[in-house]
């Protein structure tokens, strides 16, 4: 019982017990943080991860400006309950581009991270003209006047070539016809190969609300709808070497 005994010195001695604790803490903290210094980056890269589209990315502004985080998550915890729910757990690469992150932590209504595919286009719209339409119970509140918002993509080359300041890989080719992409994936009758070249044959080109024009309808469509598919999950395995 040796060890107990000088245990009892500090147990009895405030000072001494303060001065080991720190110095336990400090040594636990220098484990956790110094290796941040050298590693160059803590996400792994993933396939099938690109910078979103123009339209995603204005979608992706009104889906901020309007708050929508306030009452939903984008972050799939690696918990059973939720997988079964929501399907794979969330990857940090997951959000990578974006700036700033969407993970949040309130839940009023269900996490979106991987809602793309999940609906219609027509569910969405009906959805977010008159959530109590679709989901009598539900308390989310009506943003009908988004369709009739027509945007024209006037400072999306801006709002790329910043997201290119804080990391995103937007080239210089994606930035310069910004705006000729935006529109391209709202119509479906444009040529819109040089959309998918720059971004990926999986982008989706459609007339997302229905309707003539581009409206804030579309661009919130367009990004909901992308969510969540863009890694493979049938052909994905982490690196577990890292
Ligand atoms: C006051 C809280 C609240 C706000 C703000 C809100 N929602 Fe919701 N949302 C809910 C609730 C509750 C549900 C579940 C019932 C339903 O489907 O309407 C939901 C459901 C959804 C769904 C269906 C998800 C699924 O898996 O079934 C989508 C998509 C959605 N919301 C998008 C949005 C978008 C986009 C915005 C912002 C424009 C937004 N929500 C703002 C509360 C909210």
């Amino acid at each position: 019982m040796a060890i107990l005994d000088k245990h009892q010195v500090l147990e009895k001695n405030v000072t001494l017990l303060a001065i080991f604790a720190f110095l336990v803490v400090t040594i636990g903290g220098i484990v956790q943080i110094a290796p941040l210094f050298w590693l160059e980056n803590t996400i792994e890269d993933v396939e099938g991860m690109r910078p979103y589209t123009p339209l995603e990315l204005a979608g992706r502004d009104i889906y901020i400006r309007e708050g929508c985080y306030v009452c939903h998550s984008q972050m799939i915890r690696p918990m059973r309950d939720e997988v079964e729910r929501y399907g794979h757990y969330s990857l940090a690469a997951e959000s990578q581009y974006d700036h700033p992150f969407q993970w949040g932590s309130k839940r009023t209504g269900p996490d979106l991270a991987r809602v793309g595919g999940r609906y219609s286009d027509e569910w969405h719209v009906d959805h977010l003209r008159d959530p109590q339409s679709v989901v009598p119970e539900s308390v989310m509140p009506k943003y009908g006047f988004l369709e009739n918002r027509l945007i024209d993509g006037k400072y999306i080359e801006d709002v790329m070539a910043t997201h290119k300041m804080v990391g995103v890989p937007y080239t210089d080719e994606m930035i310069e016809n910004g705006k000729a992409d935006f529109a391209a994936q709202a119509d479906p009758d444009s040529d819109y190969d040089g959309l998918l070249e720059r971004y990926g044959e999986k982008v989706q080109v459609r007339n997302f609300d229905g309707r003539p024009g581009i409206s804030e309808m579309d661009a919130m469509i367009a990004y909901l709808q992308m969510l969540g598919t863009l890694v493979d999950f049938s052909t994905f395995t982490p690196d577990e070497s890292r």
